[in-house]
């Protein structure tokens, strides 16, 4: 057994600069076993580390002399204002990083006034979130989206169940997962930490259990996994604007905006689901080009800098999402760590804007990439 994780700190030290000092120290303020969850990616971590490496290998060219007296980081996000191009992604169990898990975090993306999106996963519930969220916004006087991430269930009457408990909540869209339904996960939960939201629902089993005894083919899960039958279904059933995270393909993008989808999130899930896949960031031109111009795009994966956020929006992103940097601020800070991790994004994302002569986000385009890297 390692040694014990530290308890979470009551302010925010010193020596913090950047989110890498954040997921370092996260491993002192983390159980081995959380932390090991968390980090990790698929099978040898190929595109966990592909990630990271498609952002640095980009390279940027500063346009000199801009005016940058009235430079501003503001966009409109499916009718929603957001003060700056990042969102907290929908991370599952937010409990085994800080006891105030999800409560911590939403409250940290309103005083940052960005917006987070709440896993169906959530280790409090969905309603609880909410209301912390809305009273943060009434005592900062300061607001963002909150998101209600969608995982669907086994039986449709469960999934609806969840969607109109959003609704009732006040969740103003709907972000339907589609690329994480059969993965390995062999994690066992701690005591206290459980997925709230689906008390009473029956539990899907996990792939992990199920390929110790068979194989995946013919069994519940490939039953049970999102269809393009079950897009249209959902897009019947609700209003809110209707996100499809886990999109990596072009033509997988254009026909989820044909049957009604009102943004995509090109992601890879963190590097946790299929090991092999391309990063995000190496589709989001083709994929962009693919869309009609109304349609947002949002990518995450490997998001870790200023720069980064920068040169997805180069690409194509309208905004990002940050996943494994909320658990690490939350474990080392709770919400003063959350909002902390925030800041620096920000400042750096800034710097970087200011740097390559950006005031606008619609400044940001492919002129600041010199040759893209990537050939998709
Ligand atoms: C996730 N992610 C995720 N996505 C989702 O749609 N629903 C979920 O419940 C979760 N849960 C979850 C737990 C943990 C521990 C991680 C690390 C990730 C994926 C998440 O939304 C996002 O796509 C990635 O985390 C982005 O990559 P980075 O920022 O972690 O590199």
């Amino acid at each position: 057994l390692g040694t014990p994780a530290q308890p979470p700190l009551q302010s925010i030290p010193t020596n913090i600069a950047s989110l890498a000092d954040y997921a370092s120290l996260a491993r002192e303020h983390m159980e081995a076993g959380a932390w090991a969850h968390i980090e990790s990616g698929a099978d040898q971590q190929l595109t966990l580390a592909h990630n990271r490496a498609a952002f640095d290998q980009l390279r940027l060219c500063p346009q000199a002399l801009a005016d940058l007296s009235s430079a501003h980081t503001r966009q409109t996000l499916l009718n929603e204002p957001l003060h700056w191009p990042v969102l907290l992604a929908p991370v599952a169990y937010q409990r085994l990083a800080h006891p105030e898990g999800e409560l911590a975090a939403v409250r940290a993306a309103m005083a940052m006034r960005t917006g987070m999106v709440v896993s169906t996963l959530s280790s409090h519930s969905l309603e609880d979130i909410a209301q912390a969220a809305q009273s943060a916004a009434q005592e900062l006087g300061r607001s963002g989206p909150l998101w209600f991430q969608l995982y669907q269930q086994a039986s449709r009457e469960h999934t609806l169940q969840l969607v109109r408990r959003a609704e009732a909540a006040g969740y103003t869209a709907l972000m339907w997962t589609v690329d994480a339904h059969i993965k390995r996960s062999s994690y066992p939960l701690p005591p206290g930490v459980e997925a709230v939201n689906l008390r009473g629902m029956p539990q899907q089993r996990h792939s992990a259990d199920l390929m110790s005894e068979q194989i995946l083919f013919g069994t519940e899960l490939t039953r049970h996994a999102p269809s393009w039958d079950d897009l249209v279904w959902l897009r019947a059933q609700t209003r809110l604007p209707l996100i499809v995270k886990g999109v990596l393909s072009p033509q997988v993008a254009a026909r989820a905006a044909e049957l009604g989808a009102d943004a995509v999130v090109v992601s890879n899930h963190g590097g946790r689901v299929l090991d092999g896949a391309v990063s995000p960031l190496e589709v989001l031109p083709a994929i962009r080009a693919a869309l009609p111009g109304s349609i947002p795009l949002l990518m995450d994966s490997g998001v870790r800098l200023g720069t980064d956020v920068l040169k997805a929006v180069a690409m194509g992103a309208s905004t990002v999402m940050v996943g494994r940097p909320q658990m690490h601020a939350l474990a080392v800070a709770g919400m003063l760590g959350v909002a902390h991790m925030l800041h620096l994004l920000r400042a750096e994302l800034e710097l970087a804007m200011a740097q390559t002569g950006c005031a606008t986000l619609a400044d940001i385009g492919p002129q600041l990439l010199v040759s893209q890297a990537f050939s998709v």
